[in-house]
């Protein structure tokens, strides 16, 4: 094909989008250096063409008009930054039915409905590229359907939510409560306004089940991930866990293993030796297990306007690529098969417990019965001290059923010498 220019429309112009304008404009010459041809923003869609914008960009380019550029012919590229669900599906959808190619950083529709938005793609010849989705500025999808593509994918590990990850390492390391420290996140800008998504551990969910999706070649549904986010984890618990050894971290964690496909999102504990403990404040980082490859760990920056419109414009010159050489689709998962799902029940873990006990002779006792008849056998039990014949206590099961444990759990609230069970969290080693 011997175009000179490729011509791209950009649906969003907020933190993302305009993160892509920036690194298009001012990286303009290398990319049509490295690429032969040069890459030119034709339309900005916005929703409000009056809100004042931090970022310059020719008004001449701003519509509120999606058509403007779906129906336009010169148009190769569309490049979805709005975000949400519905007019994103339609917007993509309807692009490759005009034979565009998409490229898109939206989390909630890919994990949501990017089986069926890719095999639009397939049917039309064209592509979806979405590496942005999944660990912001962090390689993940290309890495995972590429270079690891030969592994048989043990596990997942990671850390891809940087919201969460700055409040825990705030807590951690300058002795924060959760409000304060969700509060610095955002007026640092690390946590958006409405932060439900990010806390409660769905936005992590959304990008597990991407990854998932690839690294175990399976249709995951979102129905599939266990999700608990972080609003329960209390500074006494970080502390207590620092003592044990550990640090507490929202991992989303992805294993196959004979029975099926185990996929979760939930704080852990983990050894302050593991690599994802040193990942702190605003940080991603994916641990990954290949029977191949061994381990491999990827780190960087899992959100913001530059490292995510890094990966954005990453892909805005894949696609130019493809068109350039006529290439044809490209590679597009197709094949993804349905695995099992472990459930929760059966999965295996091991716990940490802190509870109020009635400080008397025979507590410790009936505790060690109630997990024995369960059971759940306990690596460590420690009291840790008595406020007015209340004692808290804090203990660390060995590894066990999920099932077993809450058995255990449910035997407890109706001990009479139980006061609160106060934290229930799974450990990692
Ligand atoms: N922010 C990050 O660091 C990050 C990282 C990875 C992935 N993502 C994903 O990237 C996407 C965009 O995130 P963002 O943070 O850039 O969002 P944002 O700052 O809220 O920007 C959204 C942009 O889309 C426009 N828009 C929204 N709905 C529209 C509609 N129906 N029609 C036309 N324009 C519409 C808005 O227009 P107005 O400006 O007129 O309101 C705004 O310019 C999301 O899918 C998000 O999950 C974000």
């Amino acid at each position: 094909m011997n175009k000179d220019t490729i011509k791209i429309g950009l649906l969003g112009f907020g933190t993302v989008g305009a993160g892509v304008y920036q690194i298009l404009t001012q990286n303009g010459n290398d990319i049509k250096r490295k690429l032969g041809v040069k890459i030119e923003v034709k339309r900005i869609v916005v929703r409000n063409l009056n809100k004042p914008r931090a970022l310059a960009a020719d008004r001449e380019l701003f519509t509120d008009t999606i058509d403007h550029v779906l129906l336009d012919p010169e148009i190769d590229i569309v490049v979805e930054t709005m975000g949400g669900i519905e007019e994103a599906h339609r917007a993509i959808a309807s692009a490759l039915e005009h034979d565009k190619f998409v490229v898109t950083a939206n989390k909630d529709l890919m994990a949501q409905h990017g089986v069926e938005l890719l095999k639009i793609a397939k049917e039309q010849e064209k592509n979806i590229f979405y590496e942005a989705s999944a660990g912001g500025g962090i390689p993940l999808i290309r890495p995972l359907k590429n270079c690891l593509a030969a592994n048989r994918i043990v596990k997942i590990m990671g850390i891809i939510n940087g919201t969460t990850n700055y409040i825990l390492t705030k807590m951690s390391c300058e002795n924060m409560e959760y409000e304060t420290a969700l509060a610095e996140a955002q007026a640092k800008g690390f946590a958006e306004a409405n932060p439900a998504s990010d806390l409660e551990g769905r936005d992590a969910a959304y990008k597990l089940n991407i990854m998932a999706s690839l690294a175990f070649s399976s249709r995951i549904k979102m129905d599939d991930i266990h999700v608990e986010g972080i609003t329960e984890v209390k500074l006494r618990d970080i502390r207590y866990a620092q003592e044990l050894g550990y640090a507490i971290k929202l991992l989303a964690i992805g294993e196959e293993k004979q029975e099926g496909l185990s996929l979760r999102v939930h704080p852990t504990l983990i050894p302050q030796a593991h690599p994802l403990a040193a990942v702190k404040n605003e940080f991603n980082a994916v641990f990954l297990e290949g029977d191949a490859v061994g381990e491999v760990m990827l780190y960087g920056r899992g959100a913001g306007a530059l490292p995510t419109g890094s990966a954005v414009c990453g892909d805005i010159m894949e696609a130019a690529r493809v068109i350039k050489n006529e290439v044809k689709n490209g590679i597009i998962e197709s094949t993804f098969t349905e695995k099992d799902i472990i459930p929760l029940a059966e999965q295996f873990s091991r716990f940490y417990l802190r509870l109020k006990a009635q400080d008397e002779p025979g507590v410790f006792a009936q505790l060690a019965a109630a997990f024995g008849n369960a059971k759940v056998s306990l690596d460590r039990i420690i009291q840790k001290r008595s406020v007015e014949k209340t004692a808290e206590i804090v203990l660390v099961t060995h590894d066990v059923k999920e099932g077993n444990f809450m058995q255990a759990l449910s035997s407890l609230r109706s001990m009479p010498t139980i006061r609160s069970i106060n934290s229930v969290l799974r450990v990692v080693e």
